[in-house]
């Protein structure tokens, strides 16, 4: 995969999977720019990708929930980088909760990061968007169909974001822009992984019910983006494309189950 010459944007690309699919599109020449809340984190990832062999890296720091910022940041990238060939969208906001016992601003919350958000992106990404060939990938999650107890807000924003995936495959096809959704399996040392099995024993269980018997690597999820990416994929668009070792053939299992118990069995406050 070459990228070079090609301009790669990726929100909430400062940690975990997303920064994993960032160094990918850098180490394949790419020019890159990142954004997250942290300007530190954003400082770190730049280095990192320069380091990489990104033709060239910048970022900027703003909160996805902000539309306004959004569209500035992403007018920022547009003015330094030219029109994107490439736009990630990750920024995601996840714990376990049951509804019943979580505040209406809780549930909200997830709402605003997840799904606004990813509306914010889309809009403030639209004019800037290369036509033809421009290739966008929404960072899913198997929340999207799957229930999960202690999820519902996950759920709730997920199954939106594909939607916006389907609907602006759609929309913004005939301008020659694809519109694709990556959803990741469990995946190895990341902060959602770590929230949903916080403990040495719910990750040796989970890591059990991988068909492919073992948890996913950011670079997993970073090869299915660099084939999105890429004219190799020109004909793929409103896909959701899981990358689960087989793992969501199985519905949501036992992770859909023990959040829920792990957290009826948490003393309750008060
Ligand atoms: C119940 C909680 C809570 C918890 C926060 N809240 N954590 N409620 N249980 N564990 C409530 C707060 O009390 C508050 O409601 C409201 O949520 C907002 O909380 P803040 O801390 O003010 O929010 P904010 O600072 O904006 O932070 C957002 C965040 C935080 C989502 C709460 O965790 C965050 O920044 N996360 C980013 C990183 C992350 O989540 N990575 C994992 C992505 S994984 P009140 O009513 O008190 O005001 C993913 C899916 C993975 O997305 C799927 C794996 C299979
Ligand atoms: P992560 O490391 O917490 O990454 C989240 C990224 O989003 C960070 O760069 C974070 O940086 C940024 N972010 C969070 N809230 C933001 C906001 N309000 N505005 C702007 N940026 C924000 O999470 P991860 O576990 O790697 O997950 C990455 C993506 O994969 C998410 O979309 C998640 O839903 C999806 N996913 C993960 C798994 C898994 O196993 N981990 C499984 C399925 C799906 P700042 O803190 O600096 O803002």
């Amino acid at each position: 995969m070459d990228f070079t010459g090609k301009t790669v944007v990726v929100i909430g690309g400062t940690s975990g999977i997303n920064r994993g699919i960032a160094l990918a599109f850098a180490r394949a020449g790419a020019r890159l720019a990142v954004a997250s809340r942290s300007q530190d984190k954003v400082n770190d990832t730049v280095a990192e990708l320069r380091a990489a062999g990104a033709q060239e890296a910048l970022g900027a720091s703003f909160d996805v929930r902000d539309a306004e910022a959004v569209a500035a940041g992403l007018q920022g990238f547009r003015d330094r980088l030219g029109e994107f060939d490439v736009l990630v969208s990750g920024a995601a906001g996840n714990f376990p909760a049951l509804t019943a016992e979580m505040s209406i601003n809780a549930f909200k919350t997830v709402i605003d990061i997840d799904l606004m958000g990813t509306v914010h992106v889309m809009k403030g990404a639209y004019p800037h968007l290369k036509r033809p060939g421009a290739s966008i990938i929404n960072i899913s999650a198997p929340q999207s169909w799957l229930p999960y107890e202690g999820q519902a807000h996950v759920c709730a924003a997920k199954a939106g974001v594909d939607q916006i995936t389907r609907t602006l495959s759609l929309e913004w096809g005939p301008e020659g822009i694809r519109v694709n959704s990556v959803v990741p399996g469990f995946i190895e040392g990341t902060e959602g992984a770590k929230r949903l099995a916080p403990s040495p024993e719910a990750e040796k269980s989970f890591k059990k019910d991988v068909p492919l018997g073992r948890w996913g690597q950011p670079q997993d999820v970073a090869n299915a983006c660099l084939f999105l990416g890429s004219d190799m994929a020109s004909y793929v668009s409103g896909t959701v494309l899981s990358v689960d070792g087989a793992l969501y053939q199985r519905g949501s299992g036992r992770a859909g189950q023990m959040i829920g118990q792990m957290l009826r069995a948490m003393p309750k406050p008060g």
